[in-house]
């Protein structure tokens, strides 16, 4: 009798310890992530500021000027470096820049880099090319905007982006190198002048985005 109560209270236990741990375990899944920390991403920036923080500055082969990240949607910058240190993304440098990144860190340094105010300042466009983009662009509108400086932080933001950097990711697209089901989709048909026109009309917008001038590197001293 008495063995068979204490079995029932082992037993008893046991359930009870379970029910917790399930319920914590739940729990860790279900609360939500730590808000991102912005001062720590900073820390973290300072290398990449010597890049992306020096407007105009270009990756030296293929030649194009290296993309702004300041005022980026964070959740695309998340998902960019996830793909560069999962080299699903191509560039070496950037594959290099990711490798040792967690997942906060890269949540950190995103929150840095969106919360800049865009201060892009729209290059000089051949008009008629950027008129031609723009009436090809009523397609993208969906995801990216009007003008390509949307809401939806599931798609990178390309007003005021450089010209020469919408290329060559559209040129990217199209030929395969690098992979997105859905952007693979829009730009398989494009002839090379349609992306000339495309980048020429998102390049041409005021946009969220920026190239902060970096303590490390100015073109000014
Ligand atoms: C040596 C220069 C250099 C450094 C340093 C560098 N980057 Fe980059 N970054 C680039 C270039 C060039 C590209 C475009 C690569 C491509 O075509 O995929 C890029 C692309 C990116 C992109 C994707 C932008 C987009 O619109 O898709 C993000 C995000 C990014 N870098 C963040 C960072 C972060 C964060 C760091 C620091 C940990 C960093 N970069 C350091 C040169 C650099
Ligand atoms: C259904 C939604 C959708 C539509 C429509 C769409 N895009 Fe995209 N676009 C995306 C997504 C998602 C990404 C990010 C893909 C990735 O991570 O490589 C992207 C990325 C891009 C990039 C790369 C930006 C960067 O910073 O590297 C460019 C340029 C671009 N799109 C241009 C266009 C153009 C031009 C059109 C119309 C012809 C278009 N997109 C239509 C969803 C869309």
């Amino acid at each position: 009798m008495r063995n068979q109560s204490l079995l029932r209270k082992a037993l008893a236990n046991h359930f009870f310890s379970a029910v917790v741990s399930s319920a914590l375990l739940l729990l860790a899944f279900t609360s939500p992530t730590l808000a991102a920390d912005a001062e720590r991403g900073e820390a973290l920036s300072q290398t990449c500021l010597g890049c992306h923080g020096a407007p105009g500055l270009r990756n030296p082969g293929p030649v194009y000027e290296i993309p702004m990240v300041g005022g980026q949607h964070a959740s695309y910058i998340v998902s960019a470096l996830k793909d560069y240190k999962s080299k699903a993304r191509a560039h070496k440098t950037m594959q290099a820049q990711a490798s040792n990144l967690s997942d906060t860190d890269m949540q950190d340094i995103a929150a840095f880099f969106a919360e800049m105010e865009g201060n892009s300042r729209p290059g000089l466009t051949d008009a008629q090319s950027a008129a031609r983009g723009e009436a090809n662009s009523a397609v993208c509108a969906s995801c990216h905007g009007k003008t390509g400086d949307g809401d939806n932080a599931a798609y990178p933001k390309l007003a005021g982006q450089y010209e020469s950097y919408l290329e060559q990711a559209l040129k990217e697209y199209r030929s395969g190198e690098r992979t997105n089901a859905i952007m693979a989709g829009f730009a398989d048909n494009l002839s090379i002048q349609e992306i000339r026109d495309l980048a020429a009309w998102y390049g041409k917008q005021e946009g969220g985005l920026t190239a902060p001038e970096s303590k490390i590197f100015k073109f000014t001293d």
